[in-house]
């Protein structure tokens, strides 16, 4: 079905209307009336304050009366949109008004190529240096070419040759052999010169610039994002800084060549330097829009424009966004004080109602051929020539230019005053006349971590337009390289009213972000009603967030994720004021803009005194969207993600990095990761060893004895039920291992790992300190009568089966696919990757039962939770040692605990274990080993774990 709504997204920009999307930025207005846009919400037509202006082009407002009636009259008279190659009236007459306007200004007479962009309004000026330059250094090449002629005529061969020319051409023709004469030497110098005829014209732009995004002008544009794979393409450009003219000289100096020519003198042929330079054009935007509303010092501009001239550079200024009136004047040129050798002109020309560009290039450079060789189909086509005409005229208008000045000292005014009242808040507000920028700055030090967070990654920006918006129906955008920056860049219509309701909405935004109700500033994004805009806001600002400033030389990282949506109040508190399906609604919404970022640094000090830095890695997720992926099959994104974790882990310093959570699933335990100069671990190792602790506490607290207990592990044939039932045959009486239906055979390999290893264990200890599953197998003769000097030759497989027979009932080691068996057990694992709960309170026995439930989804259907008797527990908690106050905003533990997995990191860093550690299948002995290296560093279970992590 064709639903309108969805085409942009489906066949225009489908990531970029994704992104705004998330934002609720994808707005479909349907109408634009002077200073405002509409659309409709729930049935009624909302008209939104439109203070970006069509990025500038605006300034006349949204389909201004006058225009449209210009261009109605235009088509009523059925002028003809194209008639190339003709007399064209209406684009002669727009030239004629432009050059007259700006030759009153700045005294000079242009000529106007126009266009149909911004963009390619650039690429003719950019032509046309070229162009200029071509023909300048092809006329000198030919004056010395003639020159060389001429005296070859006059010259014969009996002249001496002078060291200098010598040298010129060893340089430029090593395989050359001189001969003394004259025409032989002149061939070559004029060889020489062809070349250097060949070489690259350059052109000088500013950095932060932004000139467009074809293929001649994105090479002016500064930022990288638009141009990675093209940077090698396109004219040759160097971006100097605009605070001070060294950098631009240093770049024209860079930059020059020379042509030769030949003299002779006393009958001596002597070398001729003619240089010159290469920079064919030096391109200004004076304010930099796109780049944060810059406004470039005008000292820098009248320094640059003299050095430019002083070395044969042409000056451009791109006024695109500037011109027409937007900076108070019709040209920001006027303010300058300086008259450009060429001019870019777009945006407003065309009124908002026509795509135009025009490009102002002095008659006195404009060329034999220039307006023959450059051309385009739809430049100069009545239309918009008919309505930039009436532009001109209305952009002339005094009371205009003055509205605009006055307006924009109102709104600098306005929040000068604002920023006092709310301090910390707005960095600054800059700019001239209705091309202003407003950049907030949230500190490093906000008690907010989301705010610190939207800070980071570049996302502030976005969520303020939003909020501006929703609440309050005035549209506004950041700058798109500078995106803490607000463009303001409305009609020059804008009254003053308008200009105190848009510094009403700064106000309380103001103050939102000053209290740190991120509630308040984000509740648009899951539709929430705008609140009254005299509705109290509640504080939620905290004492500001230390960054850890402490040196530390180890250092590692964990990447840790929010385990349900409402974890997210513990990171935020204003957060409380949203449900759980707002908050998993708002996460849904974030997830896939966010980067991976450092959301807090702690140091950990071990009792040893060694310490370690752990930098908690952001992954703004949750488990449900995480499982979604893989149910999916959809993992690359989060993968990528993940490697981006590492990489900024290792540009940190840190040497080891934990997996929390459900990032060690999705990258099966970390194999399918390829970095490898970080290692990792998945803390499984630390994890199993705080389970099986946490067991051994809360089993004598229900009175269960081990020596005679059943232990019983559901989903066997899995790596940690394995570590798990190696570990507990050392106590219990008798093990149960439980496979999948039909799949015994996969869990036979474990009894008989079990078996083996407690027979090992009868050899190497006195009798009397056999326990568990060994002593237990002890009555089987075959067991019993075995030496140590046999052990060797054994066939384990065989003494295994023997001591079937020989014990019957009473073989301590069961493999079975009935999950009935249970029944028994009073201590249970569980384990299984099934997608449902297998284990109801009527399976269990009558007896105490601790069950550790490690599988995922859970194994234990939840009423057997509150069975009496009954202790579920899903591993253990570690308490940190020397950290009361340990605590990560999102992970919802008791102070001075952490999850095992996090406790592994730290205790391989305090270590300084260099190599991956917990990867792929893990062992009892790692198990062993990480415990021995918790009890060094006083790491010790805190809690059984009844909550699941992830
Ligand atoms: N020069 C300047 C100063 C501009 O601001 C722009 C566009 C261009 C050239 C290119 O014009 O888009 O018509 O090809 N600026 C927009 C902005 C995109 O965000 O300010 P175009």
């Amino acid at each position: 079905m064709n639903n309108i709504s969805h085409n942009y997204g489906k066949y225009c920009k489908p990531n970029l209307v994704n992104q705004l999307q998330s934002l609720s930025l994808d707005i479909p207005y349907h109408r634009g009336e002077g200073n405002y846009l509409f659309y409709n919400r729930k049935g009624k037509e909302i008209k939104v304050l439109d203070f970006l202006g069509g990025f500038g082009t605006l300034i006349f407002g949204h389909n201004n009366e006058q225009l449209l009636n210009a261009l109605k009259k235009g088509l009523d008279e059925r002028i003809p949109f194209a008639s190339q190659g003709s007399n064209r009236r209406e684009a002669g007459d727009l030239a004629y008004e432009l050059n007259r306007m700006i030759k009153e200004k700045l005294n000079e007479d242009y000529l106007i190529i126009l266009s149909n962009s911004g963009t390619e309004a650039i690429e003719v000026c950019i032509k046309h240096c070229f162009y200029t330059q071509y023909h300048k250094h092809k006329k000198k090449k030919e004056q010395i070419e003639a020159s060389l002629k001429k005296m070859s005529n006059k010259w014969g061969d009996n002249l001496e040759i002078d060291a200098s020319v010598i040298k010129v051409i060893k340089n430029n023709f090593p395989e050359e052999s001189i001969h003394s004469g004259f025409t032989s030497i002149a061939t070559l110098i004029k060889n020489l010169n062809d070349n250097i005829f060949e070489r690259r014209p350059v052109l000088i732009g500013l950095k932060n610039a932004f000139h467009g995004k074809t293929m001649g002008s994105i090479q002016l544009t500064y930022n990288m994002e638009y141009k990675r794979e093209l940077c090698h393409s396109g004219p040759k450009t160097i971006h100097v800084c605009a605070s001070n003219t060294d950098e631009l000289q240093a770049a024209i100096k860079n930059n020059t060549a020379c042509f030769f020519s030949l003299s002779v003198e006393n009958k001596c042929l002597k070398l001729i330097e003619h240089p010159f330079t290469l920079v064919a054009g030096f391109v200004a935007e004076p304010i930099q829009g796109e780049g944060g509303m810059k406004v470039i010092d005008k000292d820098f501009l009248v320094k640059a424009a003299e050095i430019c001239r002083a070395s044969d550079v042409p000056v451009v200024f791109d006024e695109i966004q500037t011109g027409m009136g937007r900076t108070g004047t019709f040209l920001f040129a006027e303010q300058v004080g300086i008259t450009p050798d060429y001019i870019a002109l777009s945006k407003g020309l065309g009124g908002g109602l026509t795509k135009i560009g025009a490009t102002l290039i002095p008659r006195r450079i404009f060329g034999e051929d220039f307006d023959k060789i450059h051309s385009s189909t739809f430049a100069e086509d009545s239309f918009s020539a008919i309505v930039a005409k009436k532009s001109l005229e209305l952009a002339e208008d005094k009371t205009f230019l003055i509205n605009i000045l006055q307006r924009s000292c109102q709104i600098k005014k306005g929040i000068i005053e604002i920023s006092a009242v709310f301090p910390g808040i707005i960095e600054e507000i800059r700019g001239v006349g209705f091309m202003l920028g407003l950049e907030f700055k949230i500190p490093e030090f906000s008690g907010s971590n989301c705010l610190r967070l939207l800070a980071d990654q570049d996302m502030l920006g976005y969520v303020i337009s939003g909020y501006l918006l929703h609440e309050f129906d005035i549209r506004t955008l950041p700058c798109l390289s500078n995106k803490s920056v607000i463009r303001i860049e409305p009609s020059g219509y804008t009254t003053e009213d308008e200009c105190n309701y848009f510094l009403k909405a700064i106000t309380r935004l103001c103050e939102i972000l000053y209290k740190e109700n991120i509630y308040e500033l984000c509740k648009f994004m899951v539709g929430r009603h705008r609140s009254e805009t005299s509705a109290p806001i509640k504080n939620y600002r905290k004492p500001s967030f230390r960054k850890q400033t402490e040196q530390c030389e180890k250092k590692v990282a964990f990447i840790g994720h929010f385990i349900k949506a409402s974890d997210m109040i513990d990171w935020e508190d204003s957060f409380e004021r949203f449900t759980e399906s707002e908050l998993e609604q708002i996460i849904e919404t974030i997830y896939p803009l966010i980067s991976p970022f450092v959301s807090d640094r702690k140091i950990v000090t071990s009792v040893t005194g060694e310490k370690v830095q752990l930098d908690m890695m952001g992954f703004i997720i949750t488990s449900t969207i995480i499982a979604r992926h893989m149910r999916e099959n959809n993992l690359q994104p989060l993968l990528k993600k993940i490697n981006d974790c590492l990489q900024l882990a290792e540009s940190n310093g840190c040497t080891m990095v934990g997996f929390g959570g459900f990032t060690s699933i999705i990258t099966g335990n970390c194999k399918n990761i390829s970095m490898d100069t970080i290692s990792y671990t998945t803390g499984n190792a630390f994890t199993a060893a705080m389970g099986l602790k946490a067991i051994l506490t809360e089993a004598p607290k229900l009175n269960i004895k081990l020596e005679n207990a059943t232990f019983t592990a559901v989903g066997a044939a899995g790596n940690i039920a394995s570590v798990y039932s190696e570990f507990m045959a050392q106590y219990v009486k008798k093990i149960i291992l439980i496979g999948a239906k039909g799949r015994v055979e996969n869990i036979i390999s474990l009894a008989l790992k079990i078996f083996t290893s407690c027979i090992h264990n009868i050899q190497a200890v006195p009798e009397n300190e056999i326990t568990g599953i060994a002593r237990a197998l002890m009555m089987a003769p075959s067991v019993k009568k075995l030496k140590t000097v046999e052990l060797a030759q054994t066939n384990y497989q065989d003494l295994y089966k023997y001591a079937i027979n020989e014990l019957g009932e009473d073989f301590p080691i069961v493999t079975t696919d009935e999950i009935s068996m249970i029944k028994e057990a009073n201590l249970i694992l569980c384990s299984t990757n099934t997608p449902n709960a297998i284990i109801f309170p009527q399976m269990l026995g009558k007896h105490a039962i601790v069950i550790c439930d490690i599988a995922l989804p859970f194994d234990v259907e939840h009423s057997v939770r509150s069975m009496v008797n009954v202790k579920v527990i899903e591993g253990g908690i570690v308490r940190i040692p020397n950290a009361d106050d340990f605590k990560i905003p999102g992970i919802l533990l008791p102070k001075g605990t952490a999850y095992a997995c996090m406790s592994e990191t730290l205790l391989l860093g305090l270590e300084g274990v260099r190599n991956n550690y917990s990867y792929g299948n893990i062992s009892l002995d790692q198990v062993k080993e990480i415990y021995q290296i918790s009890k060094t560093h006083g790491f010790e279970l805190g809690q059984a774990k009844l909550e699941r992590s992830f």
